[in-house]
């Protein structure tokens, strides 16, 4: 951060935002010591600290479980010391909202949060409904509320842990060790034969849908792959991960074994793994709308 800050200089950084947990590396939570020390470095630069706030729950639970100094603690303390170090948040309340929709932006600069009233009347309602029904508001609060009782995340995290052991013991690759919200395979270990720049990940997301109607999402080339307009090279990502994220209150433990049948079925059937292409994408966030053919 502070190499950052020096080289392209504070003046270019509007803010800095800190995803808890971090989605595209695995699951992982964010640790409230590293929390604090991006406050401590965002204040010596004088730079707002911004959470992504839409799993802050699990990040918490997952805190208490896994670092020094935090197992006796309650999680809505442990929320309520990162929300503390923070600025503001952005919050998908479709994750630990526990809502159907909707989510907000939460600000500690009253002027900032006056522009942002004055903008929401003009793009998508008054303040006390803010383009969602009230309905959904309500549900929102209920839901950030019942999000930190830890029967609840007790729960949720033991069934995300049952499926990353139980494909473990399947033999199927995934980063380890289990996060919060997802298991997430290593699609570069699941089908070596598919270079990254043939999408492996998009190649077990097919097939996991084709073979047992599993929806899962690829975090590789397609999503942090980067195009070269002048050479029109293509370079892939960092990883090559297919997310399994687990909807909350959703799914009982059959579903999950099922899950572990499809997956393991699908790695034994690995080598059939095919290539893919791009045929169709749009010039930003291209994984959410792109389309691909395998490759003869
Ligand atoms: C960490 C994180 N932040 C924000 C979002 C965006 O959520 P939405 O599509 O509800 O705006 C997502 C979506 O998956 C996410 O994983």
């Amino acid at each position: 951060m502070r190499r950052a800050f020096e080289e392209h200089g504070r003046e270019r950084i509007p803010l800095v935002m800190v995803t808890v947990t971090n989605n595209s590396g695995g699951g992982q939570p964010v640790a409230l010591e590293n929390l604090k020390q991006v406050a401590a470095v965002c204040h010596e630069y004088d730079r707002p600290l911004y959470l992504d706030a839409c799993r802050i729950a699990e990040n918490a639970y997952l805190v208490k479980l896994r670092e020094p100094g935090c197992s006796k603690r309650a999680v809505r303390d442990i929320v309520a010391e990162m929300c503390s170090l923070a600025d503001g948040c952005t919050m998908s309340a479709k994750k630990d909202g526990m809502a159907n929709i909707g989510g907000f932006l939460a600000t500690r600069d009253a002027e900032i949060a006056r522009q942002e009233k004055d903008l929401l009347i003009l793009t998508e309602g008054y303040t006390t409904y803010g383009g969602l029904a009230g309905r959904d508001l309500e549900a929102i609060a209920v839901g950030l509320d019942e999000v930190v009782q830890e029967e609840y995340l007790r729960y949720r995290i033991t069934s995300t842990k049952y499926l990353g052991e139980h494909l473990t013991r399947a033999g199927v690759p995934i980063l380890q060790p289990p996060g919060g919200h997802a298991i997430y395979l290593d699609a570069l270990r699941f089908a070596p034969h598919v270079e990254p720049l043939c999408f492996p990940g998009i190649s077990v997301c097919v097939d996991l849908f084709v073979l047992a109607g599993i929806r899962a999402v690829e975090i590789g080339t397609s999503m942090f792959g980067t195009h070269d307009d002048v050479t029109g090279e293509e370079h892939p990502a960092a990883r090559e991960l297919v997310r399994l994220a687990i909807p909350r209150r959703v799914y009982t433990q059959s579903h999950v074994d099922y899950v572990v049948e499809a997956v393991a079925e699908l790695y034994r059937r690995r080598k059939r793994l095919r290539r893919f292409r791009i045929v169709e994408q749009a010039p930003f966030l291209r994984h959410f709308t792109a389309c691909f053919k395998p490759v003869a």
